[in-house]
């Protein structure tokens, strides 16, 4: 691997990764990666269970550190730098942070205390603003109406945009997205990939990375994507070139046929 200076690490991207792995025990999570996001791209992570998308964006939430390798994040190194001064600056939704998510809280306040980098109220009042930016976000991601409900009385598909909210809550710079499809009925998907889609297109977004495993959820105004199998890159660039068939075969290791209409993609079995 060759040596990077500080001052490449200052150059304007979100995410920049080099030459990275991550090795629990004989395993290697990632292998090698080399990725850079700017601001104004929005990635779609997409490869077959266990194939390292979660380990790659915690490493980009500054969640986890590389065995190998260097990651900078909006212009900080990850090892020099207090991730807690990171991770406010980056909003992420996941099945696990869901879980931490108390049933009986209240929707509004699920989504507002995101400000102050907790899970669950804790401050008898707000700030105006805060309160003005939660209004306008669950208006935003359709659910506005469920501020005064128990967030665990939600739908599947009104939870993850009630986290989805959350996450953008503190005007974060870069918005890491943990399989927020998975789970939600036809409607429910199709609602959040076009609310996906508004917010890919909108100039003013933060840098987005959506994971999934599944085609159909690609939001049309996604700009890249990344392939992932054991660990390794399959493939990685604009979204025109990446997600091919044959790229998507290689990955998910079966021969698979690729169609794309109005933006969307779809996929099935070539066998
Ligand atoms: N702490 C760990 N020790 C060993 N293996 C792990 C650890 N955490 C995750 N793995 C394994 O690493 C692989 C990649 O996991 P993950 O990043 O969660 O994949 P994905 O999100 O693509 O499904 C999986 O095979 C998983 O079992
Ligand atoms: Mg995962």
């Amino acid at each position: 691997m060759g040596t990077v200076s500080s001052s490449d690490a200052l150059d304007g991207a979100v995410v920049r990764m080099t030459g990275v792995d991550v090795v629990r025990g004989e395993n290697f999570l990632l292998r090698g990666v080399d990725w850079r996001v700017e601001a104004d791209e929005r990635w779609v992570l997409l490869g077959p269970n266990g194939a390292g998308k979660t380990t790659l964006l915690q490493l980009a939430g500054a969640l986890l550190h590389p065995t190998r390798g260097e990651v900078w994040l909006l212009g900080e190194t990850l090892g020099a730098v207090d991730v807690f001064e990171l991770r406010p600056r980056i909003g992420l939704t996941s099945a696990a942070l869901a879980q931490r998510i108390a049933p009986s809280e209240r929707t509004g306040d699920v989504v507002v205390s995101a400000g102050y980098a907790v899970v669950g109220r804790w401050r008898e009042r707000y700030d105006v603003h805060d309160l003005t930016r939660a209004g306008m976000l669950m208006e935003q991601w359709g659910v506005a109406q469920f501020a005064h409900r128990a967030f665990g009385t939600l739908s599947e598909g009104e939870r993850k945009r009630a986290q989805i909210a959350r996450a953008l809550m503190p005007d974060p710079e870069l918005l890491l997205l943990d399989e927020p499809g998975a789970g939600l009925d036809l409607g429910g998907r199709e609602d959040l990939v076009s609310r996906l889609s508004d917010l890919a297109r909108y100039a003013y977004a933060p840098a987005q990375v959506l994971v999934t495993h599944h085609v159909e959820e690609v939001p049309p105004g996604y700009t890249h994507a990344l392939l992932l199998r054991r660990g390794e890159i399959v493939a990685s660039g604009a979204v025109d070139d990446v997600l091919t068939a044959g790229n998507l075969s290689d990955t998910f290791g079966l021969p698979l046929e690729l169609t794309r209409t109005d933006g969307r993609f779809t996929a099935r079995s070539a066998r």
